[in-house]
């Protein structure tokens, strides 16, 4: 499958999980895609539904691609821009970044968010408590070199074709007023912020918006996908075992390294939870006994998976469940 990358990014990005989304909502009937929290909507942009409302509480995002769906920006005038505006940034040795940065947070033009996107640290997206783009310079004046703004260029071409045929709505709203638009023949693929793990302006999450959004997508009668982290080195998400108990779980390992060395390569599983079945999930219920009874590792794929570190959580997590379990007087089979 060939992946579209979109020009905007972000840190929570699901660039490596997009063919298998894509994979998973291939035989579900549905007459319009939803997304609560579409961030840089690289989903959506590959899924390719025929018809879409693509909604986030960051309003830059929905600027950038309203831009991109009225023609006011087009392939030409963002290769035009980053030219120029990358010219500036090398006879400055870098300091422009910041005076685009300032301007930016004065004005909130979306070729300048696209430009702080593409040359700040890393790739974040990060905002202040009044709503100011925060994130440093990734301390490369000659960022914009001609390679890369060709990239950007076609990122953009073909972002504009894929906005273009499609019906596409872009909302900048709170997903609360996305769940009161719902129709029962929508999918949603919900994309919420992890909780607990990252705060800022437009990206915060608490268990209560957790709850709100399962009954939303509950009570709406719609068929749902949620993408959310099952594990990794340190921790477990239990939110599964409890908000989303009802739900079918789907996972997939992937692999970051820290460091640049073979050795620290760490696994995070990513789980999908969702209220049809999906390829290879199994209820909730069967995976959380399976972790209690050590049957398998944190994967609805049997034995296919040789990570020690996950072993170590797995039993790491036999051991709290058992508790739980026995706390609760349950017995499991
Ligand atoms: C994990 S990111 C989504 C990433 C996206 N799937 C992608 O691949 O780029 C979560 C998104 O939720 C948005 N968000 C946070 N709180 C929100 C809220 N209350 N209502 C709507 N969107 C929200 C953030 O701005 C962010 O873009």
């Amino acid at each position: 499958m060939k992946i579209f990358v979109p020009p905007i990014k972000s840190q929570g990005i699901k660039t490596k999980l997009v063919e298998w989304i894509s994979a998973n909502v291939e035989n579900i009937d549905y007459d319009r895609w939803v997304e609560p929290f579409m961030g840089t909507g690289v989903v959506a942009f590959n899924v390719r539904p025929k018809k879409a409302i693509l909604c986030d509480s960051n309003p830059h995002l929905i600027r950038f691609y309203n831009a991109i769906k009225n023609k006011e920006i087009t392939s030409g005038i963002v290769r035009k821009h980053l030219t120029e505006e990358g010219q500036k940034l090398l006879s400055s040795s870098g300091d422009y970044y910041y005076e685009v940065r300032n301007r930016f947070n004065d004005n909130g033009n979306p070729l300048d968010f696209m430009f702080l996107s593409r040359s700040c640290f890393n790739g974040m997206m990060r905002f202040n408590r009044k709503g100011g783009f925060n994130v440093p310079f990734c301390k490369k004046p000659n960022r914009f070199a001609q390679a890369l703004v060709t990239k950007i260029t076609n990122q953009v071409e073909n972002i504009s074709q894929i906005i273009q045929y499609g019906d596409y709505t872009f909302k900048n709203q709170d997903f609360q007023v996305t769940l009161k638009e719902l129709n029962p023949t929508d999918l949603v693929y919900s994309d919420p912020p992890y909780i607990g793990r990252h705060v800022d302006y437009f990206d915060s999450w608490s268990e209560d918006e957790e709850i709100i959004l399962r009954n939303g997508l509950d009570n709406s009668g719609v068929k749902y996908i949620l993408s959310t982290w099952l594990s990794n080195k340190y921790r477990t998400n239990n939110y599964i075992y409890d908000i989303w108990k009802e739900c079918n779980v789907t996972t997939k390992e992937h692999f970051y390294h820290v460091g640049g060395k073979e050795t620290n390569r760490n696994a995070v599983y990513e789980a999908l939870l969702s209220n049809v079945e999906l390829d290879n999930s199994i209820s909730n219920s069967e995976m959380k006994s399976r972790i209690v009874l050590n049957k398998s590792r944190l994967t609805t794929e049997d034995n296919k998976y040789e990570i020690p570190e996950q072993l170590t959580l797995v039993l790491e997590e036999q051991q709290r469940l058992t508790k739980a379990i026995h706390n609760a007087g349950l017995a499991v089979n």
